[in-house]
């Protein structure tokens, strides 16, 4: 099983990006600690992609057909905006759950929309680094049906 964990803009900033909203992890703490969590499932392979653009994004999605089985995703400020990215999960008709750090039904009313859940089977937002971790073992779950 081959899963794509994917990361929007300014997640590349973690760690030193508003600490007090999404803590002082690196994302490459986060890969890394996935990656260690993802050793409790056999066969499970991740990959991990992070742009700050909107058209990469799509493109590393519509390349994830016939590659992987599945996409863990934090579009980030996309969630909000972009009907692009909620078009290219619809099209390649991959199983993604979107995660979020934050809690972003507290947060500023702008946030409390995501226009790309509605492409997902599900949506796990508030916990912080464990959403990676909660929204990929749904995944597999879902996957494993
Ligand atoms: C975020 C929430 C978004 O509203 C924000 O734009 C982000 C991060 C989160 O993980 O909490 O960049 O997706």
């Amino acid at each position: 099983m081959k899963i794509l964990v994917l990361n929007g803009p300014n997640l590349n900033l973690l760690g030193e990006r508003e600490p007090e909203i999404y803590g002082y992890t690196t994302l490459k703490d986060i890969e890394n600690e996935i990656l260690e969590y993802s050793k409790a499932f056999e066969g499970v392979e991740i990959d991990f992609f992070q742009s700050n653009h909107e058209g990469e994004i799509v493109d590393k999605i519509q390349a994830a057909k016939g590659v992987y089985d599945g996409i863990v995703i934090n579009p980030a400020a996309y969630t909000h905006t972009s009907v692009a990215i909620a078009d290219a999960i619809k099209a390649v008709n991959l199983p993604a759950v979107e995660i979020h750090l934050s809690n972003i039904n507290s947060r500023e009313d702008f946030r409390k929309k995501s226009i790309t859940a509605s492409s997902c089977i599900g949506q796990i937002s508030g916990f912080g680094k464990n959403s990676y971790l909660a929204g990929l073992y749904c995944l597999i779950k879902y996957l494993e049906k």
